[in-house]
């Protein structure tokens, strides 16, 4: 195995380079050490409002506020419908939603619904601005595979900030698949949303997320906006749905008794099968549901151990488990999940390469809100190439479900198998993936791509797809007006 392929399977499988079993052992890491003395906070779900024609409406309010992150102090935050972070939303396969978005902040901003297939106009990237003090209604059918999506701001240039402040929620959606899955949400089915934070010496977040090669590295980890977590644990077993909303930071998580536990969904939904393993990796934007078993009275550390990629930074802990004395039996994890259909890209499928150039450009060019990228048939399958010659990079398509096919000529491990929208690219290597592509046509509402560590898509590592009616691709105008959908 040559180096290159090492350090891509080191860095996803981190089974070579975990060690030690408290925060003092393994690698150093700037990240402050924990003693667990705070209750986790559970984002509260948000209950649709009552309609009688069926439909799920959704109220979320952009907002300013103060948060208690650190003892004795007060962070000046942004959330949805509160202080920091945003509620979590759950609506069912076949559910018609519609969303009511204020925003009450003091500058424009989007909401970009990560993760959901869905037309282009509603998709809440750059070009559906919601000025301050308007509302934004998007709303469309849920017709996609249960799995654990989220949303965040996608201002062009100023996501990596508004993310910062605290823009973000998790997005659940639930199909009718008959599988005895821990689903009593804060109970035994519990969000984890890991981000990093700098503070300054007055409680405020720190550090500006458009600096350096990476942006913001913070020395402080939150869950759920909870930074120095602990929870405590009633069932013998839960699924924790851990997104990792950072802006750069990626974790390879385990536990500090090197348990091993199961992966059953990546980002786009339930994995065929469990996946057993000691540790899994997770960059920016992607999600991944774990099963954990837990012994009566136990406690146990969640942890991110040294990764051996760029933007890892040593071990360092997480969140605290505290087993109850007596625990509420869970049914055995099921054999078989969900029915996964390979995305297999038909023989001469269209093959499209993307170079990842420093951190502002895909094959060389900057972003340009006006400017039509890629144009793609509807529904097709295709090849996506995604080459990347300098330091730590990921990459997210919206509105598509694809498969990683091989990563530097590698398969990708097993837990990585799965329908996914996001994707580790590790420095020096081409991973490249099989993807589907959806059947909402609009050839002047473009959806993105980009690098995922939000401080690369600011500053100009994202490019835009149309989506068109089969046969009109060459058709197809390069050139956006200046205000679409105005
Ligand atoms: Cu989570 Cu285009 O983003
Ligand atoms: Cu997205
Ligand atoms: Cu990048």
């Amino acid at each position: 195995m040559d180096r290159r392929t090492f350090l891509t399977l080191a860095a996803l499988s981190s089974l070579a380079a975990a060690c030690g079993t408290g925060s003092s052992a393994g690698s150093p890491s700037p990240v402050v050490a924990l003693d667990f003395r705070n209750p986790l906070r559970v984002p509260p779900l948000l209950h649709p409002r009552p309609d009688k024609d069926g439909v799920r409406r959704f109220d979320l309010s952009m907002q300013a506020g103060r948060t208690p992150i650190l003892p004795g102090k007060q962070t000046p935050t942004w959330g949805f419908n509160g202080a920091f972070l945003g509620p979590t939303l759950r609506a069912d396969r076949g559910d018609k939603v519609e969303m009511a978005v204020r925003n009450r902040l003091p500058e424009v901003s989007t909401v970009h619904w990560h993760g959901m297939r869905l037309p282009a106009r509603m998709d809440g990237g750059p070009h559906q601005p919601i000025e301050p003090g308007d509302t934004w209604t998007p709303h469309w059918t849920i017709d996609q595979p249960a799995a654990t999506s989220w949303y965040h701001p996608h201002p062009h240039g100023a996501t990596a900030q508004h993310v910062y402040r605290g823009l973000a929620g998790m997005f659940i959606i639930d199909d009718d698949l008959d599988l005895d899955l821990p689903s009593d949400y804060g109970v035994d089915d519990v969000p984890l949303i890991l981000q990093d934070k700098r503070f300054a010496a007055d409680g405020s977040f720190d550090g500006d997320p458009l600096k350096g090669t990476f942006g913001i590295l913070g020395d402080h980890v939150l869950v759920n906006g909870s930074h120095n977590p602990h929870l405590n644990v009633t069932t013998e077993r839960v699924r924790f749905r851990v997104l990792n909303g950072s802006n750069a930071r990626m974790y390879t998580l385990g536990f500090a008794d090197k348990r091993r536990f199961h992966v059953i969904a990546t980002d786009g939904g339930l994995l065929g099968a469990p996946v057993e393993v000691e540790a899994f990796a997770l960059t920016p934007g992607e999600r991944a549901e774990i099963i954990v078993t837990f012994t009566p009275g136990e406690q146990v550390v969640l942890r991110s151990t040294d990764n051996g990629v760029d933007i890892g930074e040593g071990d360092f802990d997480l969140l605290k488990l505290i087993a109850a004395a007596d625990l509420k039996p869970a049914p055995a994890l099921p054999a078989h999940l969900a029915p996964l259909a390979a995305i297999t890209a038909p023989a001469g499928a269209k093959v499209r390469r993307f170079k990842l150039s420093g951190h502002d450009a895909i094959n060389g060019k900057p972003m340009d809100m006006a400017r039509i990228d890629e144009v793609v048939p509807a529904g097709a399958l295709e090849i996506w190439e995604i080459e990347n010659n300098v330091y730590s990079h990921n990459f997210h398509i919206h509105e598509v479900a694809f498969q990683v096919l091989d990563m530097d000529g590698s398969a990708p491990p097993a837990y990585a198998t799965g329908y996914k929208d996001t994707v580790y690219v590790p420095a020096k290597s081409v991973v490249r993936l099989a993807v589907q592509f959806g059947r909402f046509t609009d050839p002047v509402s473009p959806y993105m791509y980009h690098c995922h560590i939000l401080r690369h898509e600011d500053s100009g590592m994202m490019g835009q797809f149309v989506i068109v009616e089969p046969g009109t691709e060459s058709r197809a105008n390069l050139t956006l007006p200046t205000h679409p959908g105005h």
